[in-house]
This record gives C-alpha cells, sequence and structure tokens, in this order.
C-alpha cells in the first residue's frame, strides 16, 4: 500500500498539473519592451514561495499550544482509499492497482475542474463519473453490477491502523473532532461508521454546505464557524500535501500526515506547520 501510495502521488501531480492555469508561462511586456521583437526570459528566482505562511498561534519547540479542536481530511487521511484496489483486481484480474490509482487521480482532477467551471457536482456523483473515466481509460468493460460493487466499496474503505487510537488519544485530551471533507455527507457518515469512528467524532463537515471543492477557501472556513473556535486554534490535518497547502493559505494550523516518508510538500507557497507519520503522533503534541 505504501508503495501504491508513493506512485499515487506522481499520478495526481501529473492530473493536477495539467489542468488549465490562468495567466501561467505567459510572457507579459512591459512598456520597456514596447517595439522589441523577441520575449524577456521568465525569473525562476522568485522569492522562496514557501515564505508566505502565516506563523502558527503559539506553536512552541514543536507542541501545539492553543490547539482547540482538529478538522481531517477523510479520503487519504482517515480512510484508505487503495483499499478498493483488492475488489478492482477481483474484478479486472492485472488491472486493479492502475484502476484504483486512476480512479482517485480521476476524482481529484473532477473536483477541482468543477470548481474552477463553478459546476459543483456531489463527491458521490463524482467520484462514480471518475470511475466510468478511468475503467474507460484502461479500456476495462465497467458493466453496472460492477460499477455498483465498487462503488459500495467507497461507503467501507478501511481506516488506516493509526486512525482509531489516534482519534482516542485525542478525544482523551478533551479537544474537538471533526471531518472536513469533499465527501458527501451520506458517504462521509456511511465510512465513518463502517470505520467505527463516528462515535469519536463530534461533527462531521462536508463540502456541499457551500457547493465549491477544496481548495476553495470557502472550503476551509467552514471549519472555525463550524467547530466555534479561532481559526488558528483550529488543527487541520490531512495527509495530502495540496490539502494542506489549501488549508494554510486558509489560516488554519496544519499538520502533515506524511506517512509515506520522502514525498514533497507542494511547491505552492504553503508548507505544513507540523508534519508527522500518523494521526497518533497528534496527542503528545497538543497534550498537556
Ligand atoms: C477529502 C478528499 C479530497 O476531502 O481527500 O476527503
Amino acid at each position: 500500500m505504501q508503495s501504491g501510495r508513493r506512485r499515487f502521488v506522481k499520478t495526481v501531480g501529473a492530473a493536477v498539473g495539467a489542468l488549465p492555469v490562468a495567466g501561467a508561462g505567459i510572457a507579459t511586456a512591459t512598456s520597456r519592451d514596447a517595439g522589441r521583437v523577441g520575449i524577456a526570459p521568465l525569473a525562476f528566482d522568485s522569492p522562496d514561495p514557501r515564505r508566505h505562511q502565516a506563523a502558527p498561534a503559539g506553536l512552541i519547540q514543536g507542541r501545539a499550544e492553543g490547539i482547540e479542536a482538529f478538522a481531517f481530511d477523510a479520503y487519504g487521511t482517515l480512510f484508505d482509499v487503495f483499499s478498493v484496489t483488492a475488489l478492482c483486481d477481483e474484478l479486472f484480474p492485472g488491472n486493479g492497482d492502475a484502476l484504483a490509482q486512476r480512479w482517485r487521480a480521476k476524482q481529484l482532477q473532477y473536483s477541482l475542474l468543477r470548481s474552477l467551471m463553478g459546476r459543483h457536482r456531489d463527491f458521490w456523483l463524482l467520484t462514480g463519473d471518475a470511475l466510468v473515466n478511468a475503467a474507460a481509460g484502461l479500456g476495462l468493460d465497467l458493466t453496472p453490477a460492477r460499477r455498483d460493487r465498487l462503488m459500495e466499496a467507497y461507503l467501507t474503505l478501511a481506516a488506516f491502523p493509526d486512525v482509531r487510537p489516534g482519534l482516542e488519544a485525542l478525544r482523551d485530551r478533551g479537544v474537538k473532532l471533526a471531518i472536513l471533507s469533499n465527501g458527501e455527507p451520506r458517504m462521509l457518515e456511511a465510512a465513518a461508521q463502517s470505520a467505527g469512528i463516528d462515535t469519536l467524532l463530534d461533527t462531521i463537515i462536508s463540502v456541499e454546505e457551500v457547493k465549491i471543492f477544496k481548495v476553495s477557501p470557502r472550503v476551509y472556513n467552514l471549519g472555525p464557524e463550524r467547530l466555534g473556535v479561532d481559526r488558528s486554534a483550529l488543527g487541520f490535518v490531512s495527509s495530502n500535501a495540496w490539502d494542506v497547502a489549501g488549508a494554510a493559505s486558509a489560516g488554519l494550523t496544519t499538520f502533515w500526515i506524511q506517512r509515506s516518508a520522502g514525498e514533497p510538500p507542494e511547491e505552492l507557497g504553503f508548507e505544513a506547520h507540523h508534519v508527522v507519520s500518523a494521526i497518533t503522533d497528534l496527542a503528545p503534541l497538543v497534550g498537556a
């Protein structure tokens, strides 16, 4: 699974890299260039973009003081999206890994594309669309029965082994716990129940409240609003580096669960305030 995730990181990078980015790579002529032929070389030496991050409130020597609540990303952080690989391989022998990787990459790509297009569609339907495209891209015959089985598997994704003990330890410290996810509410509730963590959570916050996906700041703003805490007192936890960057940009205090050592941070101008390797590492950071 670890190696699958490492491969996936590259896949998503490629998928996201294929998205249109307004203004990227376009050289703008200044008045001084008027009348000159040719384009000035593009500079790559802008000030270190990662220095835009705001200092987290109360960060003292690796400890995270002042955190009153944690909001967790769901897919890839609490729930292992690649736990569907075995079923993918049972239905399409020899193609399970490729299908699972492509499915997740398309799911994320569609969430970003739809947000840019202003055409929201809930994450359950979008995940189904991504599956159809992923299967077609691999030349696989996705019958309605196979599609249903794979989608149902998404409701019972395995939780990573550190999730339940990590959440229990945090609850013992008295911090509020929530999911803050792209997921559609019923699919999140089903996955949380199936993983046996629903009773550990104070609430589940879905992007359906604002009808746009991460990394819109409107999504991350839901965390402090719904949990009734200051934004810097909300620890946002994700193993998706792009999600960490989005939350840090929105002013939350971020915790990157880097389960795969060596995964690079995103070059998006914001880095995680804390990097840990498991959810069980969080309680000691906030505990008395
Ligand atoms: C989530 C996915 C995108 O928001 O990881 O749960």
